[in-house]
């Protein structure tokens, strides 16, 4: 399956990303890599991501005169960890967004039934002002991010984002059906899900190979 085939799918197409993707992904890679490997390519996503932020003129003195620059506008951008393995891509987005608020949401997914089960949600006061951006490493069944979105929406955020390293088909999809507002990007779109609900080839289990669980 190819990326055309989701209209609600971008897959950030970079030389670095694969190369650092293509190194994650095998199983000689060691934790500390890993983690290395998952924040830089979350660094490199949010430059893409963030492209279309907006923005306002200001003006600004450079040593010799005063000139015209410009500023990103509004309230503060949100980083939305999908715990435990979201943890993973948020410094690498606070890198080039330091002053950004960081909400978290806590999902487990149930291993016999794939359903997400939240244990934990906080995200700053005023959602409806401000652009959220959920990151979690894996997209598989689209379970764990449909669910992270719809409780941000049910606490009135309107402008959800959503980036992950892997996705899968089918939670590609799943998140088109349930936010079809909802851009996703992704460093790959993997072939499919297995029979337990990992992807395939994907990288394994994420938040094990993070934290070393
Ligand atoms: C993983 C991953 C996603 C979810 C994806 O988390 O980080 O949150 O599974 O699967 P889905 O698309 O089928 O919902 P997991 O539930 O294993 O928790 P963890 O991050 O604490 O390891
Ligand atoms: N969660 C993971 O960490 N990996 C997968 O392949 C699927 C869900």
């Amino acid at each position: 399956m190819s990326e055309h085939e989701f209209p609600n799918l971008t897959v950030v197409d970079h030389p670095l990303i694969r190369h650092k993707l293509t190194l994650a992904r095998s199983r000689d890679t060691p934790k500390k890599l890993f983690r290395e490997l998952v924040d830089e390519i979350a660094t490199l996503m949010a430059y893409e991501v963030t492209r279309d932020l907006e923005e306002e003129p200001v003006e600004v003195h450079t040593p010799l005169e005063a000139t015209r620059g410009t500023r990103i506008a509004g309230k503060k951008l949100v980083v939305v960890p999908v715990l435990r393995a979201g943890l993973g891509m948020v410094d690498g987005v606070l890198r080039l967004i330091p002053s950004a608020r960081v909400g978290h949401v806590g999902l487990a997914r149930d291993e016999s039934s794939l359903q997400p089960v939240q244990y934990y949600f906080k995200v700053p006061p005023a959602p409806e002002q401000r652009r959220f951006l959920v990151v979690d490493p894996m997209l598989a069944t689209g379970g764990s991010a449909a669910a992270a979105i719809a409780g941000l929406k049910e606490r009135g955020a309107r402008r959800v984002t959503l980036m992950c390293l892997v996705a899968a088909p089918e939670g590609v999809q799943r998140v088109a059906e349930a936010h079809p507002d909802v851009r996703v990007y992704a460093a790959a779109l993997d072939r499919q899900l297995n029979e337990v609900g990992y992807i395939l080839p994907g990288l394994g289990d994420a938040g094990d190979r993070l934290f070393g669980t």
